[in-house]
């Protein structure tokens, strides 16, 4: 697929990432949502990539929402359709099995808010604002927002930022647990790039089964989640990544993991 809304490109296993619609503040359409989802399937599926940063053109917006045009034409059943494409989307993302950070360099709202929090790490450049705004136009959270962030920030908070519809600055959005971290705009790509080149150089196995284990875990008993970690756990134990992260420990020497 040839993007017309996307930048994809992608340097030394990292697949960098760019919403490119910066006149309308990287909003959601529905050809941007057509190109994440081959973003997706690309990141999950091709081998020369290991991880991906995602974020937006222009120094203003992450993404500030759902094209409201797109949601101005649309009736309940294209609506929920919407919704629900939106949704496959954001969790195609979530579920690729490689680590995906949201480098947050402006407005987040709507529709940005719900694709940040479907990426594994949230980092925010100190301009960032973040918020969930739907109520403000007669709708509610259509891509996640509704479940995702109380997941993340508890639900009294949630609630607060969803029925408000109120803008949050990135230092609240970190003290409530929305973001991993707020850095200086001008270094947010190279502090994101940072963070994920680190996860990059763990055992590759043990990063892909902890994603699945924290994302299933978290719909699952808890006796149903400690299971899933002991069999992961048992799992790795089989593997060549373990093997080595082990004995290069015992041997005082870094470990060199397959695929680096
Ligand atoms: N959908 C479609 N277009 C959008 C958009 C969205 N979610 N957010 C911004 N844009 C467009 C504006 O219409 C404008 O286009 P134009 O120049 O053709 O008129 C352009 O992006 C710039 O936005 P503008 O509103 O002029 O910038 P601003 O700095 O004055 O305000 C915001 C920035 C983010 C506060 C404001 O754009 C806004 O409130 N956007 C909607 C946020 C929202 O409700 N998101 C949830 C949607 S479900």
């Amino acid at each position: 697929m040839t993007y017309q809304t996307l930048l994809f490109d992608v340097r030394d296993g990292v697949a960098f990432v760019t919403i490119n619609r910066p006149d309308k503040l990287n909003a959601l359409n529905d050809q941007v949502m057509a190109e994440l989802a081959d973003a997706a399937g690309r990141i999950a599926t091709e081998d020369g990539i290991r991880g991906a940063i995602l974020t937006g053109a222009g120094p203003k917006a992450f993404v500030a929402g759902a094209d409201i045009g797109d949601l101005a034409r649309q009736g309940p059943f294209d609506g929920k359709a919407r919704a629900q494409r939106g949704q496959a989307v954001l969790r195609l993302l979530e579920t690729c099995g490689k680590p995906v950070i949201a480098a947050i360099n402006g407005f987040a709202l709507g529709g940005g808010c719900e694709l940040a929090m479907a990426c594994h790490i949230r980092i925010a450049s100190d301009t960032a604002k973040f918020g969930q705004p739907e109520v403000k136009l007669g709708i509610a959270p259509g891509y996640g927002g509704t479940q995702r962030l109380p997941r993340l920030v508890g639900k009294g908070a949630a609630l607060q930022l969803i029925l408000t519809g109120e803008v949050i600055d990135a230092p609240e959005a970190y003290r409530i647990g929305l973001v991993n971290r707020v850095v200086p705009a001008g270094d947010l790509l190279a502090e994101s790039e940072n963070m994920l080149r680190g996860i990059l150089a763990m055992g590759p196995l043990a990063v892909r089964l902890a994603l699945e284990a924290v994302d299933r875990g978290l719909e699952m008993t808890l006796d149903e989640g400690l299971l899933l970690e002991a069999n992961h756990f048992g799992l790795l134990a089989a593997t060549q990544d373990t093997k080595e992260g082990l004995t290069a420990f015992l041997e005082k020497r870094p470990a060199k993991f397959q695929g680096r």
